[in-house]
């Protein structure tokens, strides 16, 4: 069986589960728990060490990586519905809330750690057509041009990209108790 066997096949999260790693100020994995290693196909000795976009999934924009390390370089959260590109060839769509850790002395980032659950469908239903749409604009134009256009797709829209994302995941209630409780037991059990 080879690799391109389950290509463009789509991997249904548990959605009791959550996937969480840490990463180096550079993006390079330094933790995985067992259900991102399950889920990504690949093994733990792989992934640690490997820059995280060994998942980069081709159908998600730059702009929504840039808007990410924007944010959590400054030590700030951000919600992003990311498809992620097993080591099988399949793929899978989840919602990453991020948490930066400081130096105490600097003050600058030395770490990061990544939470992620299974993406809402609606959330998935609403959010890839927009990023076919960036792709293509990246394709032929800048990043520059990518940001003006998702800033001109949420100004119709009314919102900012925070208001949109919680929007559409429904990150209200019951998603923002999961993250929280989510970060509180991967804490107690590391
Ligand atoms: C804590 C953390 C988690 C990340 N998780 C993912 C992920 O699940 N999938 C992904 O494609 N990129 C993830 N990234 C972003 C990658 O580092 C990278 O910026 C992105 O894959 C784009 O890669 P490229 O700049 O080489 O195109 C994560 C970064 C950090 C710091």
């Amino acid at each position: 069986m080879s690799k391109y066997d389950f290509k463009d096949e789509e991997i249904k999260l548990d959605p009791k589960k959550y996937i969480v790693s840490k990463t180096d100020k550079y993006g390079i994995i330094t933790f995985c728990n067992d259900y991102f290693v399950e889920i990504s196909k690949y093994d733990r000795l792989r992934l640690i060490g490997s820059p995280h976009s060994i998942l980069r999934h081709p159908d998600m924009p730059k702009i929504i990586f840039k808007l990410m390390w924007d944010r959590i370089q400054s030590g700030k959260n951000i919600i992003a519905v990311v498809k992620n590109l097993a080591n099988n060839g399949q793929y899978y769509w989840v919602m990453t809330d991020f948490e930066t850790t400081l130096d105490p002395i600097t003050n600058k980032p030395i770490a990061y750690t990544a939470y992620r659950k299974a993406a809402p469908k609606n959330a998935v239903d609403i959010i890839e057509p927009i990023y076919k749409e960036l792709i293509e604009i990246e394709k032929y134009g800048s990043i520059q041009e990518s940001e003006v256009y998702l800033k001109k797709i949420l100004d119709l829209k009314n919102h900012t990209y925070d208001t949109f994302i919680d929007e559409i995941t429904n990150n209200k209630g019951l998603v923002k108790i999961f993250f929280k409780t989510m970060k509180k037991l991967f804490k107690l059990s590391s």
